[in-house]
């Protein structure tokens, strides 16, 4: 980890006025409840997760503030499922200690699911249930009693307006963005404390990526703590306030997308032509300049991009092509090559 950790409470002494608005309380008249000492609404340290001769997680460390938007970023067969499914007592640790708002997931889910909002990765519904009865039927086995049902109602509508769900028809008949479309409208109809979100995005096309961001950024505003697992470099940009960036089942890096600007940089090529260490000397901001195969290729800060493009038109490259970095290029370059090339059975422990 290259960046020292800002101080816990820092988000209730921000001046963002979105920040403000955490403090209030929630829209539905609950009063934000405390979170413990420390302001941490989740807590991991050296999380062990073994099945059978695969260690999933190899002493993962996280941490969640209360009213921050927490992405949980890492490739395929990482471990982010696991983690999550740990943190909802679905699954019990092999090592390491977890708490949810300062108690124990396993022990404590009953009381544990009342404030928690999840989303899966995979979302399985009643083949015979129409989405709308399948909404009902987990809005109403997570919220208990007593709640307000006019408010649910026209939660409920707004949100299959937004997200263009037809609630009319049945669970089989339904595609994987659309089961998906069910657990979302579950998930934001019903205020929670925090939302655990299992890549909700994968299934979705773009339009609906921007409904749900600005679901995000509304629970957000109410002052609820969301954690959001994504292999998605740009989703979790936009959304995310901090980043805990994971690899096969050990964190790699956490901090604000501003303390890991140095794993975003944007990628660019260019046709090698005429290119000398004279001319390429004249790029600013290159970093990672190598020549290959007739191309020329760098990264440069996402923010610091003018420049680098002024220095380039100046140069007249010719087949120039600017990308921002994926996420399996940021690893290969900052992890080295195992982390991605590794099939699952790898991930254990040498
Ligand atoms: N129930 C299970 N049985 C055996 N292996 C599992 C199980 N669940 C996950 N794994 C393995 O644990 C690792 C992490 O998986 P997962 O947490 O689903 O990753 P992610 O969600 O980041 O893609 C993978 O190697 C996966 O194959
Ligand atoms: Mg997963």
């Amino acid at each position: 980890m290259g960046a020292a950790t800002p101080p816990l409470m820092e988000y209730s002494v921000s001046p963002d006025p979105r920040r403000a608005v955490a403090k209030l309380p929630l829209s539905h008249g609950r009063k934000r409840r405390s979170v413990g000492i420390v302001g941490l609404v989740v807590e991991a340290t050296g999380l062990r997760k073994r099945f059978g001769q695969v260690h999933a997680l190899d002493g993962l460390d996280l941490s969640v503030s209360a009213g921050e938007v927490h992405g949980f970023l890492g490739t395929n067969g990482a471990g982010k499922s696991t983690t999550i499914r740990i943190l909802l007592g679905l699954a019990r640790a092999s090592g390491g200690t977890v708490r949810v708002f300062g108690a124990d997931p396993w022990d404590d889910a009953v009381s544990l699911h009342r404030r928690i909002a999840y989303v899966p990765g995979d979302v399985s519904l009643w083949p015979n249930l129409s989405g709308g009865e399948a909404i009902d039927l987990l809005s109403r086995l997570r919220r208990g009693a007593p709640h307000d049902v006019a408010e649910y109602r026209r939660r409920r509508a707004r949100l299959l307006d937004v997200f263009q769900l037809d609630p009319a028809r049945k669970g089989r008949a339904y595609s994987k963005g659309n089961r998906q479309k069910v657990a979302l409208v579950t998930a934001f109809a019903t205020p929670a404390d925090l939302y655990v979100l299992d890549e909700p995005t994968s299934g979705l096309d773009p339009l609906m990526e921007a409904v749900f961001a600005a679901e995000i950024y509304r629970v957000r505003d109410e002052g609820a703590t969301v954690l959001l697992s994504s292999h998605i470099l740009s989703e979790v940009e936009q959304l995310c306030d901090r980043v805990t960036i994971i690899r096969a089942g050990t964190t790699a890096e956490t901090g604000t997308l501003s303390e890991l600007r140095h794993l975003t940089r944007t990628e660019i090529a260019f046709s090698s032509d005429g290119m000398d260490a004279s001319r390429l000397a004249q790029i600013a901001g290159a970093h990672d300049l190598e020549v290959r195969d007739g191309r020329v290729r760098l990264t440069t800060d996402s923010t610091d991009l003018a420049p680098t493009l002024e220095s380039l038109a100046a140069l007249r490259v010719q087949a120039l092509t600017v990308a921002p970095a994926s996420l399996e290029e940021l690893f290969l370059r900052n992890y080295g090559e195992r982390t991605v090339a590794a099939p699952p059975q790898l991930a254990t422990r040498s």
